[in-house]
């Protein structure tokens, strides 16, 4: 089924004390809600995350993983390394995972494989840059993204993915998708799950937008009838405009 879901990208901000801090503003602002609201902290801290919010209804989630199961991969976590601390959600394939470590379409299937291995969710994040737009190429980009990366599941492995469009040039600049190029692409991408799949998953999976997501734009862009979400960046940093912003559905 599909949900309302709202997730925090903190990236490499907050040390643990600040950790600490923002959590605890979070647990003042949070309230019951038919919106699922996740957090992804650092690494360092995601374990003390886990356990100041044992009683809350906010999911501690992870940016990242590596797709072996342990080994020589110096400075690398594993899945069952985040499960066994509790963590079952991971993000997988965010802009700057790609451009910054260099992670392609092959890699980023074989994390997804062995984050279903492991029974853990995964937030799938894809985009185009801004030179695709401007070629008015994103639907391939975006097509080529999902189909190298996913398309070698089988129906039921989309029980556990959650998407998320994120048009690399909105990531963090203040520019946002407008709402309508927000709903085009989403309306697109349940068309070649729906194609690939058929329409049961077409319909039940969850597909979030990121990029710029604020307490100003949140209920436009939430209120479009394919967008079941958002992944928040710089915002989900401020208790008060995070929770704006899950509050918006
Ligand atoms: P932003 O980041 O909200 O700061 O644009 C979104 C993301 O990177 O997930």
């Amino acid at each position: 089924m599909r949900k309302h879901i709202v997730a925090g990208n903190w990236k490499m901000n907050n040390d643990l004390a600040q950790t600490e801090r923002l959590i605890a503003d979070l647990k003042k602002q949070s309230k019951t809600s038919d919106t699922e609201v996740m957090i992804a902290p650092t690494f360092t801290n995601l374990w003390q995350a886990f356990q100041n919010l044992r009683d809350y209804k906010i999911e501690v989630i992870a940016q990242n993983m590596h797709y072996a199961e342990n080994g020589a991969f110096t400075g690398e976590i594993s899945a069952s390394m985040l499960k066994s601390i509790g963590v079952s959600t991971v993000i997988l394939g965010h802009s700057e995972r790609r451009a910054y470590f260099n992670e392609t379409d092959d890699l980023l299937a074989k994390k997804v494989d062995a984050a279903l291995a492991e029974n853990m969710r995964v937030i799938f994040c894809f985009g185009e840059e801004l030179a695709d737009r401007k070629a008015e190429n994103q639907e391939t980009v975006v097509e080529n993204q999902i189909k190298n990366a996913l398309f070698h599941l089988d129906a039921d492995a989309f029980n556990n993915i959650l998407l998320a469009y994120e048009p690399v040039w909105a990531i963090g600049t203040g520019e946002t998708a407008s709402p309508e190029q927000v709903q085009d692409m989403h309306a697109f991408i349940r068309q070649i799950l729906e194609t690939k799949y058929g329409k049961n998953v077409a319909d039940s999976v969850s597909i979030l937008y990121g990029g710029s997501v604020k307490p100003n734009n949140a209920k436009e862009i939430f209120s479009k009838p394919d967008v079941d979400g958002g992944l928040i960046g710089g915002a989900s940093l401020n208790a008060e405009d995070f929770f704006a912003i899950a509050n918006a559905f």
